[in-house]
């Protein structure tokens, strides 16, 4: 028989992933607690379908009854045997850590399992969490723990764009409260997914898998921030550095940039933090990731002699090419940094209407814009490319804050051309 799993969060991880499972033969009810959502997936009125490769045929292909979706945790969770958790856990500012939305699932699931049933968790936690603080929430059902109730943590480690191919690529890491929980959630995976599962010891070590490898970039990422800054100081162009220092397989600089965005990266520090843990070289390398936007802004000053009452285009206000997403985008703190310094701030966006520009707080602007006395490009989307810099005929200086422009280009327009490294 096939398995009945309830997805819970409908969001950019848990609407593919309800897809996914419902095209592996699970018979799959998708529960989100915003009834607007539910409405808008059932009445396929979302873009977010063509956001996703492959999600739009996935669902369209299903047969009848194969997926549904609804705004009642409890009733899905009664007529299932296995439940994915994939709501948000979040950090506020000063990186408090926000748990309401993951507790507040767990009771409403709490409320109605049956005896038997598998509980993975696969929103990105703080180590301990599975275990210490939502597994208490989910046996308040009354059921006992690895006789009729089964809970694991297995990290999501797909990115959002392309999560049916990360789905196959990536092993599947899943540990378990106990080791029957372990087993059972191993199997509902093995069942359902092509790429390997890795069943490791225990919840703890799950969740640590996600923050390591989180971690491990972001510092890589600060590493690769802080030797650019030393290459600006310098007047040496970083590219070269890296291209020479990654000639060799000990070194693997990434590229540097002008901010990282997304709910993963600049959040996940915090995480290990509420771990009751000590990572002061993971801190310092988000605290790092997060200063690339002032410091982009200092340097513009600084070649434009100041930013008062100048007018400032910022191409792409999502974190990542190719994706609508704004969570943590270093596109705020360019705009608030040049803002701070009285220039007048505008931005634009192939994946933002003008109307959800100003939404987010940005004035639109537009290609061409002849009055933008400098461009910063933000975002690396494919559309920015090719970058004419006659479309912005007022500019002195562009800053490419992706480095990815042609450089030549822009200086033979009599244009400062500046990167963050070059
Ligand atoms: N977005 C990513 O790129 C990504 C990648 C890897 C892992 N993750 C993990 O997935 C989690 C979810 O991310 P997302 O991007 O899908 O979030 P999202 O904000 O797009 O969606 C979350 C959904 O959960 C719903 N929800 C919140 N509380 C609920 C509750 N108690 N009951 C039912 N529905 C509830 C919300 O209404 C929303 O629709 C993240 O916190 C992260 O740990 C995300």
């Amino acid at each position: 028989m096939s398995a009945r799993l309830t997805v819970i969060g409908l969001g950019k991880l848990g609407l593919p992933l309800a897809a996914f499972y419902a095209t592996r033969g699970a018979t799959v009810c998708g529960v989100d607690r915003d009834e607007r959502r539910v409405r808008a997936i059932v009445e396929r009125a979302t873009i977010d379908l063509d956001n996703e490769q492959g999600l739009r045929s996935a669902i369209e292909g299903l047969e009848d009854g194969r997926l549904s979706f609804t705004t009642n945790t409890a009733a899905a969770v009664g007529a299932s045997d296995h439940v994915i958790i994939v709501v948000p856990v979040i950090a506020r500012a000063h990186g408090a850590v926000d748990f309401t939305a993951m507790e507040s699932a767990c009771d409403a699931v709490a409320s109605n399992l049956k005896p038997g049933t598998t509980v993975i968790i696969e929103t990105t936690l703080p180590v301990g969490t599975t275990r210490k603080r939502l597994t208490p929430l989910l046996e308040r059902s009354g059921l006992t723990l690895g006789r009729d109730l089964f809970v694991a943590f297995s990290p999501e480690r797909v990115l959002v764009s392309r999560i049916f191919t990360d789905l196959e690529r990536y092993p599947k890491i899943v540990g378990g409260v106990d080791a029957s929980s372990g087993a059972r959630a191993a199997s509902f995976y093995e069942a359902h997914l092509k790429a390997p599962v890795w069943q490791v010891r225990n919840t703890e070590t799950a969740e640590f898998v996600k923050l390591a490898e989180t971690c491990y970039r972001t510092t890589s990422i600060a590493l690769a921030n802080e030797l650019a800054m030393i290459a600006d100081a310098k007047d040496i162009d970083m590219l070269e550095i890296i291209r020479g220092a990654n000639s060799q397989p000990y070194s693997n600089i990434l590229e540097p940039g002008i901010g990282v965005g997304g709910h993963c990266l600049p959040v996940y520090p915090f995480l290990l933090e509420e771990s009751g843990v000590d990572a002061p070289l993971i801190e310092r390398g988000r605290a790092i990731n997060a200063s690339m936007g002032e410091y982009g802004v200092r340097r513009l000053e600084a070649a434009l002699g100041g930013l008062a009452g100048k007018t400032v285009l910022i191409l792409g206000v999502s974190f990542r090419p190719g994706v609508q997403e704004t969570a943590f985008s270093p596109a705020f703190d360019v705009r608030d940094a040049l803002v701070e310094r009285g220039a007048r701030v505008l931005a634009c966006d192939p994946l933002y209407s003008d109307d959800q520009l100003a939404a987010l707080g940005f004035t639109p602007g537009k290609i061409p814009q002849p009055d933008a006395d400098a461009v910063v490009l933000q975002t690396a989307h494919e559309q920015f490319q090719p970058f004419d810099p006659n479309d912005f005929p007022r500019a002195a200086v562009v800053l490419d804050g992706r480095n990815v422009l042609d450089r030549t280009a822009i200086e033979s327009a009599g244009k400062r051309y500046l990167g963050i490294g070059r």
